[in-house]
């Protein structure tokens, strides 16, 4: 049998731990699949007396990170320290520099430095493994990095974050406060150790541009993504969508449109009869559309403990299986150099249906005022609806959807709208997104 393969893990939280609690009790099966041992022989992280109820054996201790990543005694470098700077990037960067493969979770850290590393791995001819960063334990990396070869895509979009799907899920479903499903959801293990990244929309954001560059094999831009997340979106946006048929989900959107591509992240309605729509709590789910294949929908746990274990698994697995001459397929999909400059599609450009709340003082004319803005911006409506309002007898709630417009012209509306004097509270604006 094969020399035993040398892994050392950096960072022992929930998924490290795990990560090291499911190689110790599987042992005997994965050395069965893979051919030879996977030995967990160096580990890193900042607490060294925290009872993590692992059994570490003999595995040696390392203070630094970055020196366990240039350690010789390892062959492949687990990255799950987290952040997108730091004991996470130097450490990644030490790894490939020395000739180690390289599995990591880190989003953040490959969605700002992905295609530097991507360059250092290539060059290195050593596999950088990231299957756990992009919706947990759904294989979306794996799929869109090898089965969807020869496939091209037009769109991909979904629920990425499982903090956030759990938090609007348990709001529709038991009328909770915003605040008491987030302490849940942190409790729980779900939420970023700074929870804003969850709920707005930055881990999404860096998940989103991954499947970008993998879906259209362009550099990765995370700075040219449109973010809005979900902490103002209320109990009377979700009883409005579900009066009109729809449904609030945090969705990540990546499509190839005339003037670019288009990456967004927002709060949005889709269909209450959609697959996605169906996708509830921790949750996530990812749609490829492509040209052979119509949509492929993935879904399953996009976060906790033991599904990115798995993923982090499968990807030491791989390199456990791989052989000396065995070609690495590219970090991206493509080799660097291959990489398209990223477009960027204006946001003002994007076309699609929206969903329009507003809060007015109830006086004569203010329905015909609202309506008349539309027409001004071409923008045709499916729906306008009035509502009492318990805030008091004075206001009125106008709902509106919208048929496919642009964001130009819906802003310039809302903006008149406002101008206009009605609004006795902000305006809310969800946009609708097509799903089968
Ligand atoms: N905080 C993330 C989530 C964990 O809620 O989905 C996985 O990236």
């Amino acid at each position: 049998m094969a020399e035993p393969l040398r892994i050392g893990i950096a960072g022992l939280g929930t998924v490290g731990a795990s990560v090291a609690r499911m190689l110790a009790g599987k042992t005997a099966e994965l050395t069965r699949q893979c051919g030879r041992e996977i030995a967990v022989v160096a580990v890193s992280a900042r607490d060294r007396k925290r009872d993590r109820a692992i059994d570490l054996g003999n595995a040696q201790w390392f203070d630094d990170p970055v020196a366990l990543a240039g350690s010789s005694e390892i062959d492949v470098f687990v990255e799950l320290i987290g952040g997108e700077e730091g004991p996470a990037l130097h450490s990644v960067r030490a790894a490939l520099e020395a000739g180690h493969h390289v599995v990591t979770a880190n989003k953040a850290l490959l969605s700002r430095h992905g295609v530097q590393l991507a360059e250092i791995a290539e060059k290195k001819g050593v596999l950088l493994n990231y299957e756990a960063a992009v919706a947990g334990g759904i294989p979306v990396i794996k799929t869109m990095r090898e089965a969807l070869v020869g496939n091209t895509v037009s769109r991909v979009f979904g629920i990425l974050n499982g903090t956030c799907n759990y938090i609007l899920t348990r709001m529709e479903a038991e009328g909770l406060s915003f605040e008491d499903c987030l302490r849940e959801a942190q409790r729980l293990g779900y939420a970023e150790a700074d929870p804003t990244f969850d709920i707005e929309g930055h881990d999404t954001a860096h998940k989103l541009s991954i499947l970008t560059s993998l879906a259209f094999g362009c550099r990765i831009s995370a700075d040219d993504i449109y973010m809005e997340g979900i902490s103002n979106i209320t109990q009377a946006d979700i009883r409005a969508a579900a009066s009109l048929g729809y449904r609030i989900k945090l969705l990540g959107v990546a499509q190839r449109t005339e003037s670019g591509i288009e990456q967004r992240v927002h709060p949005t309605m889709v269909p209450t009869g959609s697959v996605i729509a169906q996708v509830h709590g921790v949750t996530n789910a990812v749609a490829i559309e492509t040209d052979m294949l119509g949509e492929l929908l993935l879904s399953g746990p996009g976060a906790g403990g033991a599904a990115t274990a798995s993923a982090v698994i499968g990807d030491i697995a791989d390199i456990a299986k791989s052989r000396p001459g065995f070609q690495h397929g590219p970090v991206f999909a493509r080799p660097v150099r291959e990489l398209e400059p990223y477009k960027r599609a204006r946001m003002r450009a994007h076309e699609g249906g929206y969903f329009i709340r507003l809060t007015v003082q109830d006086r004569t004319g203010v329905f015909a005022t609202i309506a008349k803005r539309m027409a001004d911006n071409e923008i045709s409506l499916e729906s306008i609806v009035q509502h009492g309002d318990a805030t008091g007898e004075e206001h009125k709630t106008v709902v509106l959807l919208t048929h496919e417009t642009t964001e130009a012209a819906v802003r310039k509306a809302v903006e008149s709208i406002t101008r206009d004097g009605p609004l006795v509270d902000k305006p809310q604006v969800i946009r609708i997104e097509r799903a089968a």
